[in-house]
């Protein structure tokens, strides 16, 4: 006790001094009015959502996913919603030369980059883990390895403009859940990554800011379809999840938790009774609806 009183008090007196006196300023729209930025998985989903709040607050786009007819209906949507300009770029991230070919279109078009939003996933399922490697690698390919090759490549453009990398993570990347291990895997790696090159940035003066942003269960139609029947919770709605992670990243914020509230409790119940909340965790499934496959 005689310890606690000694260390801890002082030290939580510190963190909360920081904290307050080192408070973020406020968002504010025109922060982004003109500024480039890169949006990945952006033909559904989250992804789609922050391309629409981007667009209101008059940016350039550049878009990508691997469907095309999708793809285009969204820049249209952009543009009607005041985009500044708004492209699209179709592609597997699966393929190791994708990345690339997007960043260089993104130079070509408009010599120099603000904002790049990592936020694509490919397919993986809802299950007990099957055994299958080759999924593995393929999904660490798409969700991780391709996440680096286009920070690789914009990272020139990002310095040049004291840019910002904003990475889109999930509870998953920090807290071990049933069923989706492959994929729980690539969001680990991501986390491991840019929090280790964010390190690197400050130690080299890189002024390029890294935002991982750890996301609970939010709407989208491919997240509802995989998991709902499997889970009692109710997702947080896309848009404002989407409108979040735009905001930290122009803020360039550490990290965001979204939604606040539940993220924080549960990572800090991780930290201090982490078989407790495992158990909560599993209690948390309805087991009958997860068939083996
Ligand atoms: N929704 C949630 O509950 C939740 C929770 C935690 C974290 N997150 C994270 O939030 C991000 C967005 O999730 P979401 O729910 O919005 O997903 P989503 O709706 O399924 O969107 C995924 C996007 O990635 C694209 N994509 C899929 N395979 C691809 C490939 N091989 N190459 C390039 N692009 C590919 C998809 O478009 P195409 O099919 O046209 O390629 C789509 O645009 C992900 O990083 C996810 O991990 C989501
Ligand atoms: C880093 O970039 C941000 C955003 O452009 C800028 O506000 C800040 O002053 C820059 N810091 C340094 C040390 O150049």
């Amino acid at each position: 006790m005689g310890l606690i009183l000694k260390i801890f008090i002082p030290l939580l007196g510190l963190a909360l001094a920081y904290y307050f006196y080192s408070a973020p300023e406020n968002f504010n729209e025109e922060m982004l009015r003109g500024k480039r930025v890169i949006v990945t998985g952006a033909s559904s989903g989250i992804g789609e959502q922050m391309a629409y709040h981007l667009a209101r607050m008059e940016t350039h786009l550049l878009l990508t996913a691997r469907t095309e007819a999708k793809l285009q209906k969204v820049v249209e949507r952009c543009l009607e919603l005041g985009a500044a300009s708004a492209r699209y770029v179709s592609g597997s991230m699966e393929d190791t030369t994708f990345p690339d070919v997007v960043v260089k279109e993104a130079e070509n078009t408009w010599g120099g980059l603000d904002m790049l939003i990592l936020n694509h996933i490919g397919f993986s399922h809802f299950n007990y883990f099957n055994g299958d490697v080759e999924h593995v690698r393929k999904l660490l390919e798409t969700n991780f390895v391709s996440y680096v090759a286009m920070t690789v490549s914009a990272l020139p453009m990002l310095k040049e403009s004291d840019g910002s990398i904003t990475v889109i993570s999930s509870m998953a990347g920090r807290i071990g859940t049933p069923f989706i291990a492959p994929y729980s895997a690539t969001k680990f790696a991501l986390e491991g990554f840019f929090s280790s090159l964010r390190h690197e940035f400050i130690i080299e003066k890189v002024n390029v800011s890294i935002t991982l942003c750890v996301l609970g269960y939010i709407d989208t139609d491919s997240a509802v379809r995989a998991v709902s029947h499997a889970v009692w919770d109710t997702p947080a709605p896309k848009e404002e999840c989407a409108l979040e992670i735009i905001k930290s990243g122009a803020l360039r914020q550490r990290e965001l938790y979204y939604p606040p509230r539940l993220v924080s409790n549960l990572l800090l119940l991780h930290a201090i009774a982490p078989d407790f909340l495992d158990s909560l965790i599993r209690n948390n499934y309805k087991l009958e609806n997860i068939r083996r496959t």
